[in-house]
């Protein structure tokens, strides 16, 4: 049987806004296991980016809990903000809807920055060297190696997204969590992105949370969730 890796516990988020309270996630129950890929769907507004921000460690919930279930349990509302920093960059790939790529550094730098500011990297330069190397090797694979040293603002937009995808898997966490990683693709391009997704689940065990408004690409994921109106349903068990 598979191992639970994360699990939320009657999860709410209200924001509480100068024009009123908004009742974002309405009491979310949710696992997934390890090796899991999920896609979640839904209309615009009904919470999945502030579902992924919150599984994310980026928010915390106004309501409820949440565990990784890692070699430990971990509720990362214990953790300090140091100790969750570096538990989110070492455990968590996130691939945004907005992508937020740092325009000063290229894109190899993009990619291998996460590495440089955690905790266990050694600071040599043949250490560096390696890390671009294994960049440009996952550059490759996304079809964008050649850009490896321009800045992102010299990318289109569906260029950028998969340097952050890059980025994202780099490290190789146990989970990834993608917000609309083909939003700006062509359907071919998209396609290869989520096959090499798959790939990526296939050889590594890595589990992927994906926000996505592509159905057809929701399909081959293991298990489709729909987020409606702060609920998340699993057609599947209703
Ligand atoms: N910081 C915030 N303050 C107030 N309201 C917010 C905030 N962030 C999100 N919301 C509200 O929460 C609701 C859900 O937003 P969210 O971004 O999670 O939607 P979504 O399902 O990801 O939509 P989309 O498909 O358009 O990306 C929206 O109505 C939004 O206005
Ligand atoms: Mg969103």
């Amino acid at each position: 049987m598979r191992k639970k890796i994360l699990s939320t516990n009657n999860l709410t988020k209200t924001y509480f806004t100068k024009a009123g309270k908004i009742e974002v996630l309405k009491g979310i129950n949710f696992f997934v296991n390890q090796g899991d890929t999920v896609a979640i769907t839904g209309a615009s507004g009904a919470g999945k980016s502030t579902f992924l921000h919150i599984i994310g460690t980026l928010e915390f919930p106004t309501s409820g809990e949440i565990k990784y279930h890692l070699h430990t349990d971990i509720n990362p509302a214990n953790l300090s903000r140091d100790a969750l920093s570096e538990f989110r960059n070492k455990n968590i790939g996130f691939v945004f809807q907005f992508h937020y790529l740092l325009s000063e550094f290229n894109v190899i730098e993009n990619v291998i920055l996460p590495e440089l500011i955690s905790y266990e990297f050694k600071k040599d330069k043949k250490h560096i060297k390696e890390l671009e190397e294994q960049a440009v090797s996952l550059l490759k694979k996304l079809g964008i190696h050649e850009r490896a040293l321009h800045k992102p603002s010299e990318l289109s937009g569906g260029e950028q997204q998969r340097v952050a995808v890059a980025r994202a898997l780099f490290k190789n966490p146990p989970i990834v969590l993608a917000d609309e990683p083909t939003g700006n693709l062509d359907s071919k391009t998209a396609q290869e992105l989520f096959e090499l997704f798959q790939k990526i689940n296939e050889e590594n065990g890595t589990t992927f949370i994906i926000v996505t408004h592509n159905e057809k690409l929701a399909q081959k994921c293991s298990r489709n969730l729909k987020m409606i109106d702060g609920i998340l349903i699993d057609p599947a068990n209703s």
